[in-house]
């Protein structure tokens, strides 16, 4: 989000596992506002350069995540570039390979799961470090972050349908979600249980069966992001929307968890010139993080954990109507509020 000859990042470790051979980076972003939070990503990328370059960028986006939901934590995200034809044997050194990594980082980073990793990973990780959300109950931890990440982006939709249509009543609201994974579904569950008409897409094509069994409709991937909707809902991977591809948009806004899921910043733009209204992705995805902390390390129940995310819709409500006042996209609003956070506490 920023372009210099510095790094904008306080540390960037990237090993070759020693059991697994598998290239492991760690990128911390920042920690002026207290140990950096963010996923291990586990997927496989042409070049090892493509997961570092993922890793700065979703680190630097979990710095704002964390910023704008109020947190006492910084940013910073794990990849592991998959190893081809990973047995799982193999994974598990893999993830070995990864605790021992944060292990040495001593508590700057702290890890939980993102695409590719569950929190029976998190479990795995934890052999090697304590310094791991979402482990297993059996193992200490508090569970899976799906479903407190899918409550903080059905909060933020309601938001937004008040903001555009005056109600945040979603029945008869049609949505399009792309990406059917551990997140993707709880949304879809949530939304039908509250009147939303929705369409679901994944590049898997062996998750229709479960769509359909929710009482969602399936589309074509192809089609999904040119179907008219209300509210498309990227949930899956980062890179969905593209300036080439904001002229094809039949939707009033986008507001969905997928981290990086513009392809670039100035799409941003682009949705805003096009009369869409965009949410940022690191606000409304923050559930995870909000509820993994709320339990993990304030202890809190789950009725409070639940208020704490539900803050999410707030936060993005009070965003939208100071970017209507001031005449600011909501983008650079959020961006703007999450970092005079960290300004005022020393980040440079
Ligand atoms: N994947 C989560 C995110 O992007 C990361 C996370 C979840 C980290 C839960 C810690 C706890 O926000």
């Amino acid at each position: 989000m920023n372009s210099t000859a510095t790094l904008a990042h306080q540390r960037v470790e990237i090993v070759r596992g020693p059991r697994s051979g598998a290239t492991i980076i760690a990128a911390i972003h920042s920690t002026t506002l207290g140990p950096a939070l963010g996923g291990c990503r586990l997927r496989p990328y042409e070049h090892w350069q493509d997961g570092l370059a993922d890793a700065l960028r979703l680190s630097e986006a979990m710095t704002y995540k964390t910023s704008l939901a109020g947190l006492d934590n910084g940013g910073g995200k794990m990849v592991i570039v998959q190893p081809p034809a990973l047995e799982p044997a193999a994974r598990e050194d893999l993830l070995h390979d990864a605790g021992d990594l944060i292990e040495t980082l001593g508590g700057e980073y702290v890890t939980g799961p993102d695409i590719g990793t569950s929190s029976l990973d998190m479990a795995v990780i934890g052999h090697r470090t304590r310094h791991v959300f979402c482990r297993p109950e059996s193992e200490g931890g508090t569970g899976d972050s799906s479903f407190d990440t899918a409550l903080g982006v059905v909060e933020a939709i309601r938001t937004v349908t008040d903001h555009l249509y005056g109600s945040a009543d979603l029945t008869g609201r049609r949505l399009a979600l792309v990406g059917f994974g551990r997140v993707g579904e709880v949304i879809a569950h949530l939304a039908v249980a509250s009147g939303g008409e929705v369409i679901v897409t994944d590049i898997d094509p062996a998750r229709r069966e479960r769509a359909e069994q929710l009482g969602c409709r399936w589309i074509d991937p192809a089609l999904a992001l040119s179907t008219p909707t209300d509210i498309l809902v990227p949930a899956g991977s980062g890179g969905l929307l593209t300036a080439a591809g904001v002229s094809s948009l039949r939707c009033a806004a986008i507001v969905g968890p997928a981290n990086n899921q513009l392809a670039s910043d100035e799409v941003a733009e682009a949705l805003h010139a096009a009369g869409i209204l965009w949410a940022p992705d690191y606000l409304v995805g923050a559930g995870g993080v909000v509820g993994a902390g709320a339990r993990e390390l304030d202890r809190l129940p789950p009725d409070q954990t639940q208020d704490r995310v539900r803050r999410i819709g707030q936060t993005l409500g009070d965003i939208l109507t100071r970017s209507v006042a001031q005449h600011v996209p909501p983008h650079r609003v959020a961006l703007h509020t999450a970092r005079r956070r960290l300004a005022a506490f020393g980040q440079p």
